[in-house]
């Protein structure tokens, strides 16, 4: 199935030429009405985006989160946290979508497609698609955590579950799905990483597009050990 060699670090690095499409994979996505896609960091990886906690790369393995991205964080510090916002808002700036992008919204132009993300960039908007949530927030959007009036960031501080009513409409859609794309997670996170086991408990197909192993592969029906921009477009265009 997959169509790559081990890199430096033990991460595959994809082989140049056309990425085949697994036929199991492939014939799923074409009988699928409704897709939900649950995204995290990997998606934006080939958009520059550095991911949070691949070896040597991530931002986890080169920043320390608990001084940058939690409640605690926010209340010692605030110019800090402020900083560090502003900084990786900047580098998404500079960014833009990748085809994996592009093509998950093509897609969502022919059939029902929800894209419920981890990540704080726009970039899924920025290539077309419509975003059902953020499950952690948005660097482009500043309301207050308490009443919502538009002064802080609204980004989920690390650690601190999202609003309840955040949580009912990824739920839901994962139970509506007949096809979950799980793409770019390590799956570490919770109460996201739950969310593919939904929707296989509710009989909904779900396959993990990742170039590595995580913790939810073992817990899927398909692995395509692939990246983001490589893999999406070439099943868009298969279908
Ligand atoms: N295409 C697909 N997947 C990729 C790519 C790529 N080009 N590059 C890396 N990946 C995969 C990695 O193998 C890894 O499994 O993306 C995953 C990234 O995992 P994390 O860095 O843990 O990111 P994520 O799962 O989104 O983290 C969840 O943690 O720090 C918090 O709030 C932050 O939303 C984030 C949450």
């Amino acid at each position: 199935m997959t169509s790559n060699v081990a890199g430096a670090h033990g991460e595959q690095a994809p082989v140049p030429g056309p990425v085949p499409v697994p036929e199991e994979i492939l014939a799923v996505a074409r009988a699928a009405r409704r897709v939900v896609v649950l995204s995290g960091a990997g998606m934006s990886d080939e958009s520059g985006v550095p991911t949070f906690r691949d070896a040597h790369t991530g931002l986890w393995e080169r920043f320390d989160a608990d001084a940058l991205v939690t409640r605690d964080a926010w209340e010692e510090d605030p110019e800090l946290v402020w900083g560090w916002h502003w900084w990786l808002a900047r580098l998404v700036r500079r960014t833009g979508p990748h085809p994996g992008h592009l093509a998950l919204a093509d897609w969502g132009r022919r059939v029902s497609l929800d894209v419920v993300t981890q990540n704080v960039d726009d970039l899924h908007e920025r290539a077309g698609s419509e975003v059902l949530a953020h499950l952690h927030g948005n660097l482009f959007g500043f309301s207050c955590h308490d009443c919502g009036a538009p002064h802080e960031l609204t980004v989920e501080p690390l650690g601190e579950d999202e609003q309840v009513p955040a949580r009912i409409a990824p739920v839901d859609a994962m139970l509506a799905a007949d096809l979950c794309l799980v793409v770019g997670t390590s799956g570490i996170v919770q109460p996201a990483g739950s969310l593919p086991d939904i929707a296989r408990g509710h009989g909904v197909t779900v396959v993990e597009i990742n170039p590595n192993d995580t913790v939810l592969s073992w817990g899927v029906d398909h692995i395509w050990r692939e990246t983001a921009g490589r893999a999406l477009p070439a099943l868009v265009a298969a279908l």
